[in-house]
């Protein structure tokens, strides 16, 4: 376990522990502010996140970005986000669990790091991986639960949201359940600042 987020960062950038290293030609490590209390868990890069080293880039990324924004979230001052797989898996196919087993050291590092109050699975991989192996997205979104100290809770994620935009008002409700339980919280997050 790395205690310093350079050392982290530059280690998971020169991770071979999976094939994913052979395609990719960036490592998406994760973006925004390391103390955040609310951090964000999606599946894996897809080809724009690949491009570009950032997680959430693409279009779904930016239907991730406005949604924050309605609940005065950003990527940019109070949310971290990171994906179970830091490597683009080959025609965006689900992480293999030998994949995420090899990579999930990672992200375990980056949570233990920032210690949020609140961690968001984004989609079916990550809320399986993160909260219950037999979670049923479609009925259990939403739900807040605890575990280890955090409250967690999965929502659907950004691309099924663009295949299936009747599932937006659904998804957004989650959001709002979002700030309201960060503002019982008290955590004050409009006064995170990233570094
Ligand atoms: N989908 C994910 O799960 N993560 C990303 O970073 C991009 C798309």
């Amino acid at each position: 376990m790395y205690q310093d987020w350079e050392e982290l960062e530059a280690a998971c950038m020169r991770c071979e522990k999976c094939g994913l290293c052979a395609g990719r030609r960036n490592v998406v490590f994760g973006v925004g502010n390391r103390r955040a209390k609310v951090m964000f868990v999606g599946e894996g890069p897809g080809e724009h996140e690949d491009l570009q080293g950032e997680p959430f880039v693409g279009r779904g990324g930016q239907l991730l970005d406005k949604m924050l924004a309605a609940v005065d979230l950003d990527r940019k001052s109070n949310v971290y986000i990171a994906n179970i797989v830091k490597c683009r898996p080959p025609q965006n196919r689900d992480p293999l669990p030998g994949e995420q087993e090899a990579c999930i050291g990672w992200l375990r590092n980056q949570f233990a790091l920032v210690r949020p109050r609140v961690l968001v699975c984004l989609g079916r991989v990550a809320a399986t991986r993160l909260m219950d192996p037999n979670i049923k997205i479609t009925k259990q979104h939403g739900n807040f639960v605890e575990k280890s100290g955090v409250l967690m809770m999965a929502t659907l994620h950004p691309a099924a949201l663009l295949r299936n935009p009747g599932q937006k008002p659904a998804a957004f409700e989650d959001f709002l359940k979002l700030r309201e339980t960060i503002d019982q919280l008290g955590c004050d997050v409009a006064k995170d600042q990233a570094e």
